[in-house]
Order: structure tokens, then C-alpha cells, then sequence
């Protein structure tokens, strides 16, 4: 079915700064059309390329996850140009950190700038769950995953959980 095969922590790829995708080509749009597959089969309601391999720019996210029907949207180069207030993220989860979810503070409103999948410049501003979408998927281009932004406590009882499945 062509599903990428996603990266999961503590794996060091999703650890590193992304580069920005420099060319929109045939071979990007197949892989954009692989991450979306990936995302809506997992289920999940964003993806970063990192998080399937590809240490580049680019997320993928669903533009109306309270619905049923997909609404594909893909951000290419984005980055948050205004942050504003706070918001606790309820259960925050990632298809990168399985099983597990966690509260996480976010910014409750932000202004995000990016290119869709045609290299058109597009600017989004949200204020409700897709805030933290945003904030999350592109963290991931930044190495970062929402554990690092929860309690130290709590992030070293998951640490160890995966410590002793690892040892398995
Ligand atoms: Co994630």
C-alpha cells in the first residue's frame, strides 16, 4: 500500500534540525502522497517528514480533525512568525513517542507562514486544536517532540518504560 515506515524515539534521526525542500518536484509530491497515507492509516492528525525518514522541511496534517472527511493540508518550509498565549494541550500523543500521552503547555494562538504543495506562499493563523498541530508538527522539524516539553518526572517514566522494552 506504500506506507512509510515511521521513525520512533529514542531513534537520534528525529533529532536533527531539518533542511528547508529547496525543489517541489514529481518525487516530493509522490512522498507528500505517502506521508498522507501513512497519517490518515496510523491514524494521526499531522506528520513531519522526519518522522518517516525524510530530513527535510515539509509536515502533513489534517485541516478539520474533529470531522470525518480528510482535509489534507501540507506545509512546506513553515515557521511560526507569531506565538501568543498559553493553552494546556490535553493528552498530547505522537506517532513517533507510542503509547503515551502527556499535558503539555502551548502557545493558544499562532501565525504560521510556509508554502503549500504547489510552492504557493500561504499564512495560517489558528487559535484553537489546530494551534497545536502546528506547534507540534513543527517542533519535529526542529528535533524536538513533545516530551521534551513535559515534566522531567514524567519524561523519565516513560524513559525507563522504553528503556525495559528495549532490553526485551
Ligand atoms: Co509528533
Amino acid at each position: 500500500m506504500g506506507l512509510l515506515e515511521i521513525v520512533t524515539y529514542p531513534d537520534n534521526f528525529l533529532r536533527q534540525p531539518t533542511k528547508p525542500v529547496e525543489n517541489i518536484d514529481e518525487e516530493l509530491h509522490q512522498f507528500i502522497d505517502k506521508m498522507a497515507i501513512t497519517m490518515y492509516e496510523a491514524p494521526g492528525v499531522g506528520l513531519a517528514a522526519i518522522q518517516v525518514g525524510l530530513d527535510k522541511s515539509l509536515i502533513v496534517y489534517d485541516g478539520m480533525p474533529e470531522q470525518e472527511t480528510q482535509c489534507l493540508k501540507v506545509l512546506i518550509n513553515p515557521k511560526i512568525i507569531a506565538a501568543e498565549g498559553t493553552v494546556i494541550s490535553e493528552k498530547e500523543g505522537c506517532l513517533s513517542v507510542p503509547d503515551f500521552r502527556a499535558d503539555v503547555k502551548r502557545a493558544a494562538a499562532v501565525i504560521v507562514e510556509g508554502f503549500d504543495r504547489n510552492g504557493k506562499p500561504v499564512r495560517i493563523e489558528r487559535d484553537d486544536f489546530l494551534a497545536v498541530v502546528l506547534q507540534h508538527e513543527i517542533d519535529h522539524l526542529n528535533g524536538t517532540l513533545f516530551i521534551d516539553r513535559i515534566s522531567s518526572l514524567k519524561r523519565e517514566m516513560y524513559k525507563r518504560r522504553i528503556r525495559k522494552q528495549l532490553k526485551k
